[in-house]
């Protein structure tokens, strides 16, 4: 169970947000309202995902402060007890707390020493919450990341979206990719405790607990996501990107006049895949294979000839799923332990939850082939 205290701030109307991010994940909730609370955030605003309690029924694996008011801050630091303050204090278990704190009270030293404390203690202390939508963000994904997770410490990388490369100023060249299936597997990777960044190519919405990088072009694809594999584990390149760019975009608006017919001239673009596996050779790659037809061979092809570590193969000619779509079926093919696997037709968030099955495999194989091969080595040269 995990324990959010709701504080007497206005962070406390994103609560039930935060609760409703972790119960989908599959955590259960209780719910405190400290005192003053009440006058941000009522019970009923938790209703279908969390009981709101006096006292929690149990011992949380978890307790998030959102938010924590100074006077929380000192009596979490100082052991005051009281409240939810107390059952954090009577055993060490995970605390994430975001304070709001105004600018005068955030600068005070004696706050100032209770942060300290506290981080000292093996808290996590966000940043103060400055009442914006980024900063609750995080708080979600702080959570599940401080209960651990069969991912935690893993750092991935997912491109989702269309890239839409400008013909003129108001037209493009694009697909039908909605980011849906990026999203999926953000989300999974997020619930199993990774730490995820979504290089996002116009794609509706941002998802939450994620590092959020919204792009348009291959170019800007490929600039983010070669900057943001340099310190990442894990690449899943679920974007479909543009193969071709119109020559010579021009920046004004292409006028019709009196022609019944226009030529479009298309260069092929950069192969973000390949670059960055020339760049991040020890990079764990997943790979997509948007195939009209059956997935098989084009998967298994692909998987060879882009040297990734696994390749989702998907036949983009049935209605229903795969662009755009709520659901998906794919082709997976590992480079390693995994083999080969059809997955039927289902949920994009259950088609995610088994990509990251197979994913977890193949980079267990991985780590283990080149600790052998370290292995190997270290004793020819011995
Ligand atoms: N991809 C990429 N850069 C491109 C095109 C594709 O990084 N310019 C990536 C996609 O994100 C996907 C994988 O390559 O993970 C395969 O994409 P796909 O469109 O299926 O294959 P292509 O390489 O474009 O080959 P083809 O068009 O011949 O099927």
């Amino acid at each position: 169970m995990i324990l959010l205290s709701v504080g007497a701030g206005t962070a406390a109307l994103s609560a039930p947000e935060v609760c409703r991010e972790l119960s989908e994940r599959g955590h259960r909730l209780e719910v405190v309202l400290e005192r003053g609370a009440r006058h941000f955030v009522g019970p009923a605003a938790f209703s279908g995902h969390a009981t709101v309690v006096e006292e929690p029924t149990g011992t949380p694996e978890a307790t998030l402060f959102c938010p924590a008011t100074a006077g929380t801050l000192a009596r979490l630091a100082r052991g005051l007890g009281g409240g939810s303050a107390a059952l954090v204090l009577s055993g060490k278990r995970s605390v994430v707390v975001l304070p709001q704190l105004d600018s005068g009270t955030a600068v005070h030293p004696a706050v100032q020493g209770n942060l300290e404390l506290l981080r000292g203690d093996g808290c996590r202390v966000l940043g103060n919450y400055a009442g914006d939508e980024t900063s609750l963000l995080g708080v979600a994904s702080a959570v599940l990341r401080e209960l651990g997770g069969p991912m935690s410490g893993q750092r991935v990388v997912v491109t989702a979206g269309g890239t839409r490369e400008p013909i003129d100023s108001v037209r493009f060249v694009g697909n039908r990719s909605s980011g849906k299936m990026g999203a999926a597997v953000a989300r999974e990777a997020v619930r199993r405790g990774a730490e995820v960044s979504v290089v996002a190519a116009n794609v509706q919405g941002v998802e939450p607990g994620v590092r959020w990088v919204a792009v348009e072009t291959v170019e800007e694809l490929r600039r983010e996501t070669l900057k943001l594999c340099g310190a990442a584990d894990v690449l899943v390149m679920a974007a479909a990107v543009s193969d071709f760019a119109p020559a010579g975009a021009v920046s004004e608006k292409i006028r019709r006049g009196s022609r019944d017919r226009i030529a479009l001239e298309l260069t092929a673009t950069a192969d973000v895949l390949q670059e960055v596996r020339e760049a991040c050779p020890g990079l764990f790659v997943v790979g997509f294979a948007a195939t009209h037809g059956d997935p098989v061979a084009d998967s298994r092809e692909k998987l060879r000839k882009k040297g990734v570590d696994l390749m989702v193969g998907n036949d983009i000619s049935r209605p229903g799923v795969g662009f755009g779509a709520e659901e998906n079926e794919v082709y997976l093919v590992g480079a390693g332990g995994f083999g080969e696997r059809f997955v039927p037709r289902g949920p994009k968030s259950e088609v995610a939850s088994v990509i990251l099955d197979a994913l977890m495999l193949e980079l267990d194989k991985k780590r283990e082939v080149a600790a052998h091969g370290r292995k190997n080595r270290s004793e020819l040269h011995d």
